[in-house]
């Protein structure tokens, strides 16, 4: 049977079974979709093994293989140059291909939002908000201010691609946005919280955290309390496998089902 999986050190916490289970399951495909343990000294025969067995279709990369499994794939995106970092591997007439979808999943909920010129603050200056600065980077946003525990790290990020705005400490007071994101992995289980005073933003901004255990994180009951818009990080999860999905199984995965897979992974 044809197969795919996600590969990672740690890597049982992984919800990606359990979403492309479940879309395989529903869709009644004759494929499967596991999780593997690989670690870093063990990544380059990992890619040997799986390049020869035929029923191998691809995977999915995660912490902390994202940037060094860049050498084993053909990247015909030019990824290595843009985000600097791969989740997904897939074979494609003989070759295989390396790819992120970690961008296109982040801004799938909020593609509907017009942020053309709009300011943004974003949270964190690490590999998930180098993913989501190249997606706000390419539908032209307006001033980006990045707050991080490491302002240097920020201004970094706004520089390589080619964003106005600021970088300052996580404790400066934001500025009014359209869209503010967490892109850190505070607030998450077993971290500290993301504290930070809504009260600058304006009554119709969107507030998006990218942390989805719990779903409802200190900064989203915070925003809900202001009866700001929210997006939760199920909704970046099941984006980014959606496309994960097609490019390794050719199927679409059946988004009207999504009510169904959020209850499967909260539950
Ligand atoms: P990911 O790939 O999930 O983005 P990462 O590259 O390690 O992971 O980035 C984690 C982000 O969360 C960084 O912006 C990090 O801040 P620094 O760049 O200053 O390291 C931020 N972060 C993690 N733990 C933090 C903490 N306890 N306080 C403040 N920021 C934190």
């Amino acid at each position: 049977m044809t197969y795919a999986e996600v590969i990672g050190d740690p890597i049982s916490h992984s919800k990606s079974p359990l979403i492309h289970g479940f879309w395989l399951k529903a869709l009644g495909l004759d494929g499967d979709y596991r999780a593997t343990h690989v670690t870093p000294e063990g990544l380059a025969d990992y890619f040997a093994t799986r390049r020869a067995d035929p029923d191998w279709l691809g995977c999915n990369i995660t912490i902390p293989h994202k940037e060094t499994a860049l050498a084993f794939v053909e990247d015909r995106g030019g990824v290595k140059q843009s985000i600097g970092a791969i989740n997904l591997a897939f074979r494609s007439d003989g070759a295989l291909v390396g790819t992120n979808t970690d961008a296109a999943g982040f801004y799938a909920p909020i593609s509907g939002l017009d942020l053309a010129g709009q300011p943004i603050v974003v949270i964190g200056a690490g590999g998930a908000a180098r993913a989501i600065l190249f997606a706000l980077s390419r539908v032209g946003v307006g001033p980006v201010t990045v707050l991080n525990r490491n302002p240097l790290k920020g201004a970094a990020l706004l520089a390589s691609f080619g964003l106005k705005g600021d970088a300052l400490k996580l404790d400066a007071p934001l500025p009014p946005a359209a869209l503010l994101v967490n892109a850190t992995s505070l607030g998450m289980a077993g971290q500290p919280p993301l504290d930070l005073d809504l009260s600058p933003l304006p009554d119709d901004a969107v507030v998006y955290d990218i942390v989805y255990a719990p779903i409802e994180t200190g900064l989203l009951k915070a925003a809900r309390a202001r009866d700001l818009d929210i997006v939760d990080g199920l909704d970046m999860l099941i984006g980014q496998a959606a496309l994960a999905f097609e490019l390794l199984f050719g199927a679409e995965p059946p988004r009207d089902r999504d009510d169904e897979l959020r209850a499967l992974l909260t539950s």
